[in-house]
């Protein structure tokens, strides 16, 4: 059960746990005992302008990132965990709607004893709560849901030019916006909405994780021969 438009901070309504949802029940359990890198609900609520802290209290060098990634949407882990093994002195930060996705990441992060990744349960059109000024150095989303099966659901697609306001002072300089699709026209609108927001086509600049990072969901399209946008903006 995705927690779209929900208040971040809030607690799970109880009749979720006790067994109805295993992910979310191992969400708050993990949440309250610190056994896995995750964090949800009222323990979101002190973070804002926070993140660099907590993730070097809770690695073993206790240096604070040079850089704070984010990616929105993490499904499964896969990007954001190759890209954490990659850079290990940064810290990334994987939003999901779905208990199981975010249990799953943070699970998958423990076992390859990653301890610069964190797993948030919450809708990431609540960006601007969740992180203070020029806290991120570069957001990510692979893939967005494009909500094309019925007209009247394109407005839950969350790139768009408010979106792209929102990032903005959240973003150091240089910070990044790396966005790839199946979605020829989400495409185009994310494009727009970034030049209006002031973020301006990348240009061979060294900001971004080196490498491609294919995402499940690209190689999913690759397999089916679907041709992908990847397009990637700067602010300065
Ligand atoms: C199509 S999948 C792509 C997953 C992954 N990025 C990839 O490329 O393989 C979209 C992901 O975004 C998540 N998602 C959808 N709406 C979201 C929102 N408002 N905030 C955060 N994540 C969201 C979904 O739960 C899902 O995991």
């Amino acid at each position: 059960m995705p927690v779209r438009g929900r208040n971040i901070f809030e607690d799970l309504p109880s009749g979720l746990l006790n067994g109805v949802n295993p992910y979310a029940q191992e969400l708050v359990e993990a949440c309250q005992a610190q056994t896995l890198p995750l964090l949800y609900g009222p323990y979101l609520r002190e973070m804002k302008g926070s993140w660099k802290d907590l993730f070097a209290r809770q690695s073993c060098s206790r240096l604070i990132p040079e850089k704070l990634i984010l990616e929105v949407g993490v499904h499964k882990g896969k990007t954001l965990l190759e890209m954490a093994e990659a850079f290990p002195s940064y810290g990334f930060i994987g939003l999901d709607v779905t208990f199981k996705r975010v249990v799953v990441t943070a699970r998958k992060a423990r076992l390859r004893g990653l301890t610069n990744v964190l797993s948030v349960l919450a809708d990431a059109r609540m960006l601007g709560d969740l992180f203070g000024p020029r806290e991120l150095g570069g957001c990510i989303v692979f893939f967005p849901d494009p909500w094309l099966k019925k007209k009247n659901q394109r407005h839950q697609r969350i790139i768009n030019e408010a979106f792209m306001r929102g990032l903005e002072p959240l973003l150091e300089r240089p910070g990044f916006f790396w966005m790839k699709t199946d979605a020829g026209d989400y495409f185009h609108e994310g494009s727009a909405a970034a030049a209006r927001a002031g973020f301006l086509p990348a240009q061979g600049e060294q900001i971004f994780p080196e490498g491609d990072w294919e995402s499940s969901f690209e190689l999913m399209f690759k397999r089916k021969k679907v041709p992908i946008d990847s397009g990637k903006w700067i602010l300065f």
